[in-house]
């Protein structure tokens, strides 16, 4: 049984070219792996910590030499000598030793590098695919194995981009495809699609952080309608649907959202989203509402829920906790995923967990900040979580983990089938 011998770290950079961390996992049978952490812009203020050194001097004060640092000191002495395998032991020493509720202390983006790495570690020693040593460490049914249906993100605004749209995405979602490599190919051929339509409007096709296109449209409207001609342009009408992401904490300022150049009420925004789910066939809304705003989700979820999926990210930040107030109080009724918002692999499943066992569906995410490590592709697929975002079909460290997916996909055969609209579909109506 190979033990950890030997952990290091290193500053890397990211997709927007600021420092983030990787950490190499060596065992005593000779086995490394390692694992990069993503970073996000449009930060939910719930989520674990991730560590800046604040040094002015490098990198603006974004340097991560002190979760390096934490790394190659504390963790690596509390874990030298200790089984790969248990990534549950291994996840709980790594919460005791920083002790704080929000991973302050050591920096979430150490832990959660060190608790992917050791995974990978674990996987290479047993020579095992990391997608199949996931599901046997937390012991899901060898059964069923689900390709998510991806949510391609081809328009972006928000903090990501200077296109001027209060929404942060606007994704593609091939619900209707027959496999993975079919939805991601619809994905694809409507980007191009798009920027054709773009650029006959004259308009820049140059694109934003997770890789869509960052045009200066009108409005809203403007662009779920450009979108709309593009995928029947691309001869997907009825195939490819629409979801968004608000990311509305970023526009609500002074108890209120400042959409669209006016202040409105989370009633308001209700009624905007609904007369889009009916005009433009929305499948899911991510974060319409902000962070802390409790009642308004609790209003929109009863207003919209039975139609569309209310997919929590800043509202639940991956952590069980907040998950559960959510399924207490009806409101969303599905989550977003993203390990580095709580900080360990296990806490991670726990979340997937919680959330499948209330009926709350899963989407997998990558941050706006990337790197070449596909980890969220192999994860996707042992959690059966049902869809996966990553970006745009464009810029590889989007493409790393939508070509993983291929991989996978050709790998489990006819083992695995694609998600399609499972993640979608709700129990009493099906969304339009
Ligand atoms: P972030 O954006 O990675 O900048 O937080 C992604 C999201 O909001 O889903
Ligand atoms: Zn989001």
């Amino acid at each position: 049984m190979a033990k950890i011998a030997s952990i290091r770290a290193l500053e890397i950079l990211d997709s927007r070219g600021f420092p983030t961390v990787e950490t190499e996992v060596r065992l005593d049978d000779g086995t490394a792996a390692s694992a990069l952490v993503p970073s996000g812009a449009s930060t939910g203020e719930h989520e674990a910590v991730e560590l800046r050194d604040g040094d002015k001097a490098r990198f603006n004060g974004k340097g991560v030499l002190k979760a390096v640092s934490h790394v190659e000191g504390p963790l690596q002495k509390l874990l030298k000598g200790t089984d790969p395998r248990d990534q549950a032991a291994l996840d709980k020493a790594l919460i005791a030793a920083d002790g704080t509720a929000n991973k302050g202390k050591l920096g979430a983006n150490a832990l959660l590098s060190v608790s992917m790495a050791a995974c990978r570690a674990a996987a290479l020693s047993a020579k095992m695919p990391l997608v199949s040593h996931l599901r046997k460490t937390f012991g899901l049914p060898e059964g069923e194995w689900l390709l998510p249906t991806p949510m391609l993100n081809v328009i972006n605004g928000g903090k990501h981009a200077d296109s001027g749209l209060d929404v942060q995405e606007f994704m593609l979602v091939p619900v209707g495809c027959g496999s993975f490599h079919e939805a991601l190919r619809a994905g694809a051929e409507i980007y191009q699609a798009l920027k054709k339509i773009l650029v006959g409007m004259k308009m820049t096709v140059s694109v934003g952080d997770e890789g869509g296109f960052a045009p200066q449209l009108k409005d809203h409207a403007s662009a779920l309608d450009v979108l709309t001609d593009s995928i029947a342009k691309a001869g997907y009408a009825g195939k490819v649907r629409l979801g968004l992401d608000s990311a509305a904490s970023e526009f609500y300022k002074d108890g209120a959202y400042r959409f669209e150049g006016k202040p409105r009420t989370a009633a308001e925004m209700t009624e905007i989203y609904g007369s889009w789910q009916k005009k433009y066939g929305i499948i899911s809304y991510e974060d319409p509402l902000a962070e802390d705003d409790w009642d308004g989700w609790k209003h929109m979820t009863g207003k919209l829920g039975t139609e569309v999926r209310i997919i929590g990210d800043d509202l639940f930040v991956t952590n069980p906790e907040r998950l559960k107030r959510g399924i207490k109080e009806k409101t969303a009724n599905s989550i977003l995923i993203k390990l580095n918002q709580i900080g360990t692999v296990s806490e991670t499943v726990e979340a997937i967990r919680t959330a499948h066992a209330a009926g709350y569906s899963t989407v997998i995410s990558h941050r706006s900040g990337e790197t070449e490590d596909a980890f969220i592709a192999d994860f996707a697929v042992a959690m059966n979580a049902g869809a996966i975002k990553t970006g745009a079909p464009c810029r590889s460290e989007r493409l790393a983990k939508y070509n993983q997916l291929l991989r996978l996909e050709r790998d489990l055969g006819t083992k695995a089938r694609y998600a399609g609209d499972a993640c979608f579909k709700l129990a009493s109506k099906t969304a339009r």
